[in-house]
This record gives C-alpha cells, sequence and structure tokens, in this order.
C-alpha cells in the first residue's frame, strides 16, 4: 500500500534535539524532515502537538496461542496502538511454547494476519532445544526462563545454561530469579497464603544470584546478554561496577519504579502479583536512578495479561502478570510533566535505545530513510485510566484511577494511522520487524 502524508507544526523529538520541523512520508518511509519541505499526500496539522518515533516494546505477552480469552495477537497490538507503541517483541511463554522453528513460523503467519503494529518474537529456551534455538531465524533472540513463571518453560540447570550460552552468536534475554532460592522460600512460607508474602518468596537474592550467573555465563563466553525487567537496588548496584559496554544491556518495567510494596498489595492484592515482584520503595527509587544513570537501558512493559476473575482468586491460584502496554508512555510523559525527565530521555528509552540493542532496522529515530512509526501526543491533555475503558482484552489497570498528563493522539505505523482520538483503525496491518 502506497503510504504518504505530511505532518506540519508538531514540535519534533528527533535524534539530539526537539525542534518545529514538518515531517513528510512517502510509502511508508520518512522522507523529509524541515521546514519549508514538500507537501505529499494527506496534510495533518499537528499545532500544539509533540511527535515522536514510534514506541518499541520490548517485552510483551500477547498469549497466542492458547490464551486468547486473555489477550490475542489482534487484541494486545490494538491496545499497544492505543498506547504509542508501534513495534513490540513478544515472549515465546505461549500454549503451546514457541521452542520450535516450526511454532516460531505459524506465530509470525498469526501475527501478519491480525497485528495491526510491527512485531518481532523472542524463541524459547528449553533444556534441549539447542538446534532449533541456533537455526530459526529473523528471531530477536532467546528468551530463557533461569527461574519458573507463567508457564512452563524454565532451565535452571547451570551446565545447560552453560552450553546455551556457550553455542551460538544470537541475543540472550533472561529473566533472572534463581529456581532454587524461589523453591527454599516457597518451601519455608507454605503455611500462609497471603499475596504480601510473594516478594519475600521471589525475594532479592534470587533476583542477584541469577543475574550474576547470566553475566558470568554472558562475559565467560563473550555472549551478548539481555536481562529483562530489572527490579532491585543490589542488581543495579552489582552491573554499575561491570565493564559491559556493547555486551550487557537491562531493562526495567514502568511498573517497578512506579508502585511500591506494601502499599501495592494493600491496595490491589493480587492485582499487583507479578514476577519478578514489585518491591519496596527504595528498590523503586533505585531502579529509576540507575534508569537516569544509563545503568538501565531501556523501558519495556512485561504486558502480562490475566482476565480480573482468574487474578481475583486467592493467592497461589491467581497468576503472576499485569496488563502495561496502554499505560507506559502516559506514565512517562506525566513524568515528563512533573519534570522527573526530559521527552528526549524517554523517546531514548523507549525507541532508540530498544532499536539499538536489539538492532531493529529502520527503527527508533525519525530520520530520512527509516520506517514512518510514529506517534503525536498532546502533553497537556489530561485523563484517567479506567478499568473497563482498555483495549486490551483483560480491559484493567493497576493504574486504575490514576490521573495521567500526557498521552498519545495520534498513532502511526509504517505511515498508516492505526490509532486516532481513542479509536483504533483494526484493519491496519504491522509487519516483521527485521533484526541485523
Ligand atoms: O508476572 C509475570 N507474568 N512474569 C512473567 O515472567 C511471565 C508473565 C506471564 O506471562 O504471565
Amino acid at each position: 500500500m502506497t503510504v504518504s502524508l505530511t505532518i506540519r507544526n508538531a514540535e519534533v523529538v528527533l535524534p539530539g534535539s526537539v525542534q518545529r520541523v514538518d515531517v513528510s512520508v512517502i510509502d511508508g518511509r520518512i522522507h523529509a524532515v524541515g521546514n519549508g519541505i514538500a507537501e505529499v499526500g494527506k496534510v495533518i496539522d499537528a499545532e500544539g502537538l509533540t511527535l515522536l518515533p514510534g514506541m518499541i516494546d520490548p517485552q510483551v505477552h500477547f498469549r497466542e496461542p492458547g490464551a486468547a480469552q486473555k489477550e490475542d495477537l489482534h487484541s494486545g497490538s490494538c491496545a499497544a496502538a492505543a498506547g504509542g507503541i508501534t513495534s513490540f517483541l513478544d515472549m515465546p511463554n505461549n500454549t503451546p511454547p514457541v521452542i520450535t522453528r516450526k511454532r516460531m513460523a505459524e506465530k509470525k503467519q498469526l501475527a501478519a494476519e491480525k497485528s495491526v503494529v510491527n512485531y518481532g518474537f523472542f524463541m524459547g529456551a528449553t533444556p534441549d532445544n539447542l538446534e532449533e534455538l541456533n537455526a530459526v531465524e529473523n528471531v530477536c533472540g532467546i528468551k530463557i526462563f533461569m527461574g519458573s513463571s507463567t508457564g512452563d518453560l524454565l532451565v535452571d540447570n547451570p551446565q545447560v545454561l552453560e552450553k546455551i550460552f556457550s553455542n551460538g552468536s544470537r541475543l540472550i534475554a533472561v529473566h533472572a530469579e534463581d529456581e532454587a532460592v524461589l523453591r527454599e522460600n516457597t518451601e519455608l512460607l507454605k503455611h500462609i497464603s497471603d499475596v504480601r508474602l510473594h516478594s519475600r518468596i521471589r525475594d532479592e537474592s534470587a533476583a542477584l544470584k541469577a543475574t550474576k550467573l547470566a553475566v558470568r555465563l554472558s562475559l565467560k563466553y563473550q555472549r551478548r546478554l539481555h536481562i529483562l525487567h530489572l527490579t532491585t537496588e543490589d542488581e543495579c548496584d552489582f552491573l554499575r561496577g561491570l565493564p559491559r559496554e556493547h555486551l550487557i544491556s537491562t531493562e526495567v518495567c514502568p511498573q517497578h519504579f512506579t508502585l511500591t510494596v506494601p502499599e501495592c498489595y494493600e491496595k490491589l492484592g493480587t492485582l499487583a502479583q507479578m514476577n519478578p515482584p514489585i518491591r519496596t520503595k527504595r528498590h523503586a527509587d533505585a531502579l529509576w536512578q540507575a534508569l537516569k544513570d544509563g545503568i538501565i537501558d531501556c523501558i519495556a512493559t512485561d504486558h502480562a495479561p490475566h482476565t480480573l476473575a482468574e487474578k481475583e482468586q486467592p493467592y497461589g491460584k491467581a497468576p503472576s502478570g499485569m496488563p502495561g502496554v496502554e499505560t507506559s508512555l502516559p506514565l512517562m510523559l506525566d513524568r515528563v510533566n512533573r519534570n522527573a525527565c526530559t521527552l528526549q530521555e524517554v523517546v531514548f528509552w523507549m525507541s532508540e535505545s530498544p532499536a539499538n540493542l536489539y538492532r531493529m532496522q529502520g527503527k527508533g529515530r525519525i530520520e530520512v530513510g527509516q520506517d514512518a512509526d510514529l506517534v503525536l501526543v498532546d502533553m497537556a491533555l489530561k485523563k484517567t485510566v479506567r478499568n473497563g475503558q482498555l483495549h486490551t482484552r483483560v480491559n484493567w489497570s493497576p493504574y486504575n484511577g490514576m490521573e495521567l498528563q500526557g498521552w498519545p493522539v495520534r498513532t502511526i505505523v509504517n505511515g498508516e494511522t492505526v490509532f486516532l482520538n481513542g479509536e483504533v483503525d483494526k484493519l491496519v496491518r504491522g509487519r516483521e520487524i527485521c533484526f541485523a
């Protein structure tokens, strides 16, 4: 499809500066950036709005195949579009898990048919699928659950980890919680059934131990490592002292620096239960500082939808995870409005950095020749997050009732408007991201 348009009068976040310039798009790519550029196609007057490169969420669980009652690649991608996210990287803990080339091809086919934004996928590691991990083509990386979470994927045997790290060159992304520590703590605390225990069962030492092991293996084999959803001050301190450029990267989820224990469990009960867990304010503040200092490289949501009915079960039965793709950008824009960070930092953490870390072609910057994945935001718009008014199929948010200032009003994927003033155009289709 030929898509051309011109966006006039927006404040544009460019690499290295924010400028009032016009941006034109031809055939789904950015054609020109500047003042006085020729008008092509549809003209959008964006006076009063700010134009950002489309956000990239490098960790979501869109549940397809296997649990479409929670989310599928269509509903999840619609929620992403409404949140200003134009590309996502989806995890393999599906039913069945994505651990073979065949299942990867099937998932890519489903995404091509259903996703309204661009997509990429992780391949799941098991103790014995090394050949598949190394033979699969165009994936963002290999996902290793070092501690068990939703689904059956788990690789906790150090020898197997050693084998995976030492064979192949593809990026490895780890869910770093030590399975043995989780089991010991579960055994010790099994007589109490209280969600407040969740953060004690999955304690700081479990996270630090697994992170240290993954880092040791990465350094030993010089294997590209991404540590998913960092949650502790301890891990930040450990990473602060490490020379790791271009080899080891990390991310943080907004919930881990926005919500805190014990308040989140008092207010939200099992809705706040996730892995790795929400922690105390000390950790939340340390994560924010580490992000500001560049110790943490990017932001992901770990969008992990479960239905309200499932989540409202007692602790022990309720699954772990919470949705996030519709609220991550507004949460960050709200922080910009409160002077906690700059718009350029947000664009770096949520677009340029994930594009670089995963070597995505044509993503992450507003620049001539890049894909026209764009989001127009209204920094003055105030809205309250409301359960029942979201695009994710589970239709709840841990931020229900929170007023935020700064929201996406138009999301553009490969030059096509997919979200405008609250409505998603469900006919738009994204493309598979190319990883260099
Ligand atoms: O809380 C979580 N939920 N953490 C994970 O690692 C998986 C996710 C899910 O898929 O539900």
